[in-house]
């Protein structure tokens, strides 16, 4: 079987294009210009590429955009000093707060701080809760971007075997949730494996689609799906750099080249999940626009 490679490029690239037209409607017709602040505490390299990205694309698509970069050892008041200051402020529509923090920093208590009328990743317990019974506000950015690629690739979501593997907040937890939904581009049965899980293989091979957030490179080999599967790699790791342009090799969590002779459709790494989820940050900043203005 040819697997069909699932484009997050492209389907991002038509999803902006929509974000575009409704950014200079919101301008022309109630000047309004959609706003969002980035923080970024220390010098990780990934999360500063990650911010980098997210900046890029919000000036590219016509979206008011502030970055605050702070040094690794600020205080977990002084955080939570600047975001007061940009829940209050009206510019900013969304604050996205790169995660992981520095270890002094409580995670949980700065999430919670972000007005979750401003919360643009989706992270905060009043924005999962929701996403919870139904009635979500933001759906976070990578699940909302999966759910979008499997919609927009034609992909039968009602009443497929969906497994994912990864229990994390912000993508094993929120796309379980999401596709167990009565609602269009859900109504799935839902599996989540983890680290605990004690087959994992037992799971992964009654995937009609299966989700990856593992965490680990190549952790599922072709002997763990089956014929016909539609797989989603949520995974990136660096590992090694091309000679020749200093860039990063990356792969996924899915043993790509192997598991798409068995597979109907699979997502690349990179080009899969990747622009989907900054794709959707920018969506969930053009929404907090609309509701700040009670237009959605
Ligand atoms: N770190 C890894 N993924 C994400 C994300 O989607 N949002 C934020 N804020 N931090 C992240």
């Amino acid at each position: 079987m040819t697997a069909q490679i699932i484009s997050g490029t492209e389907v991002a690239a038509q999803i902006r294009q929509e974000l575009e037209q409704e950014i200079v409607e919101l301008k022309d017709k109630y000047n309004i210009t959609p706003g969002l602040a980035t923080v970024l505490v220390g010098e990780d390299p990934a999360s500063q590429v990650y911010v980098g990205q997210k900046q890029k694309t919000s000036l590219a698509l016509g979206i008011y955009s502030e970055r605050h970069d702070l040094p690794a050892e600020t205080s977990e008041e002084d955080l939570l000093i600047l975001i007061d200051k940009l829940n209050e402020a009206p510019r900013i529509h969304g604050i996205l707060v790169q995660l992981p923090l520095p270890k002094h920093i409580n995670e949980t208590k700065i999430l919670y701080a972000i007005n979750p009328k401003k919360d643009v990743d989706g992270f905060h317990p009043v924005n999962l809760g929701r996403l919870m019974i139904g009635e979500p506000d933001y759906l976070p950015c990578t699940p909302h971007g999966i759910q979008q690629l499997l919609i927009r690739s034609g992909i039968e979501i009602e009443g497929a075997e969906v497994v994912i593997v990864g229990r994390s907040n912000i993508v094993g937890k929120p796309i379980a949730n999401m596709l167990i939904q009565k609602t269009e581009g859900a109504n799935a049965t839902v599996t989540i494996c983890h680290t605990r899980t004690i087959d994992i293989a037992l799971h992964t091979r009654r995937a009609d689609i299966l989700i990856v957030a593992a965490g680990k490179p190549k952790a599922i080999t072709a002997d763990m799906v089956k014929e016909g599967v539609v797989v989603i790699d949520v995974g990136v790791h660096r590992i090694g750099i091309r000679k020749e342009s200093g860039k990063s090799i990356l792969c996924g969590d899915v043993d790509f080249d192997a598991v798409k002779e068995k597979a109907k459709a699979i997502t690349p790494v990179p080009g899969g999940v990747g622009p989907m989820t900054i794709t959707m940050l920018m969506l969930n900043t053009v929404r907090a626009a609309k509701l700040a203005a009670g237009l959605a």
